[in-house]
């Protein structure tokens, strides 16, 4: 894989760990994982075992604290094999992990780090409703206080590994209907599967990543421990803002994972496909459409990249996280596209891989953010500095 900066020792190593992993323990699987629906349930201990699953976790708590980089080199090789596995990775190394060690109280880091990080606990992302899309802070979950108890009623919508976690960081409005405060009026919640009130409801029947588990949450009367408030009430919009400003990273590196894939299929099948008496990949038409290929996933890691060191300099990256996120999955969406026009028919039949990168690539469009909003962030971006 080419890289901006050369990669390190250490880097190079971890690549090559998450792509024997890949190879090994989740290849031989994706075709029919991704035909039944099908979620592994020990993916979780297998992946935390390796430390995948606290890539940017400090050691103290049991994580590698790796930069964010090698974490994304990483989430890219095991991407190149199967997205759905990748999304797992992204949503749980990039939102509840790094949420709670950035805002949480040293009993909540004691309490879910060490876990998270080990693969024990999964984590999962609760913002959007069945109402709040792309319009995030419009969301309706209420939190009313009772005594040393939270009191949450709503649904939560496009959870992401939703059935199988163990720590939900979910959003809910504590502004009370008579006195909205907006963005200001939403906090954030370490929500565990354990309590009263909340249960797991419709899981999506999705075009692609079928094999990671999305669903709804309902919040029934759900109480919540006052000490499971993550950070300062009122923030957690802002939180979720500066958490997705990252997780938009990994959505690029699992992106960029989908089209590299494609991009070696192709290469391999033009060079094996013969038509007109000899192989395709000696048809212009075929050598222009790989070159762009190749080129458009070399940008978008070049970007990708670029991004992610900035972030480890400590720099704010809203702009450059929409921008690595919009390009990368955009490429993903229009490589795979070209993939199945140099397979011809066969690219669209499941007995080959590449339908399969298709429908999971168009996902990586829309969530985390839809390429709309990303455009929408990037421009205001330019006005704010
Ligand atoms: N960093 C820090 N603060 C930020 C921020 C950022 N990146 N973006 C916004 N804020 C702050 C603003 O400064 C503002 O603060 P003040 O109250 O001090 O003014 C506050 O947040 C409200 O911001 P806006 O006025 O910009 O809010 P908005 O309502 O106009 O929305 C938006 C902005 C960019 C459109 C936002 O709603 C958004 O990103 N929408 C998309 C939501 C999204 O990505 N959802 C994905 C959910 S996760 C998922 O996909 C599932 C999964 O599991 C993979």
């Amino acid at each position: 894989m080419w890289a901006l900066t050369p990669l390190s020792e250490e880097q190079r190593e971890i690549q090559r760990v998450a792509r024997e992993f890949a190879r090994q323990e989740i290849a031989p699987h994706s075709h029919e994982w991704d035909r039944d629906a099908y979620f592994d349930p020990s993916l979780p201990r297998k992946l935390g075992e390796l430390g995948f699953l606290g890539m940017m976790i400090p050691e103290k708590y049991d994580g590698l604290g790796l930069d964010t980089l090698t974490y994304l080199v990483a989430l890219e090789e095991i991407a190149t094999v199967d997205a759905s596995v990748a999304v797992m990775l992204s949503v749980h190394n990039s939102l509840p992990t790094q949420m709670i060690l950035r805002w949480g109280s040293t009993e909540q880091k004691t309490r879910f780090l060490r876990p998270m990080a080990r693969g024990e606990l999964l984590g999962a992302f609760a913002l959007s409703e069945p109402e709040a899309g792309s319009d995030a802070a419009s969301l309706r979950c209420q939190a009313v206080r009772d005594g040393d108890h939270w009191v949450l009623n709503g649904t939560k919508a496009w959870v992401s590994s939703g059935p199988y976690a163990g720590v939900i960081i979910a959003m809910a409005r504590t502004d009370q209907p008579n006195e909205r405060r907006g963005a200001r009026g939403i906090s954030a919640f370490i929500v565990t599967p354990d309590l009263p009130g909340f249960h797991v409801g419709k899981k999506e029947n999705k075009m692609g990543l079928r094999a990671s588990p999305t669903v709804q949450l309902s919040f029934d009367n759900l109480r919540v421990p006052a000490t499971n408030l993550l950070g300062q009430e009122g923030m957690g919009f802002i939180y979720s803002m500066q958490s997705l400003d990252n997780g938009r990273l990994g959505i690029s590196a699992q992106a960029i994972g989908i089209a590299e894939a494609a991009l070696r299929h192709s290469a391999a099948y033009a060079a094996e496909r013969r038509q007109f008496r000899k192989p395709i990949k000696e048809f212009e038409a075929i050598q222009f459409k790989l070159a762009d290929m190749a080129t458009r996933v070399a940008a978008s890691r070049a970007l990708l990249h670029m991004s992610a060191t900035a972030k480890d300099r400590g720099e704010q990256i809203t702009q450059f996280g929409s921008m690595s996120k919009l390009l990368a999955s955009e490429t993903a969406m229009w490589v795979t596209t070209q993939a199945i026009q140099i397979f011809g028919g066969y690219g669209y039949v499941k007995d080959y891989p590449i339908e399969r990168l298709f429908r999971d690539a168009k996902v990586t469009e829309i969530y985390e953010g839809t390429s709309e909003i990303q455009r929408i962030v990037i421009a205001r971006e330019l006005y704010s500095r």
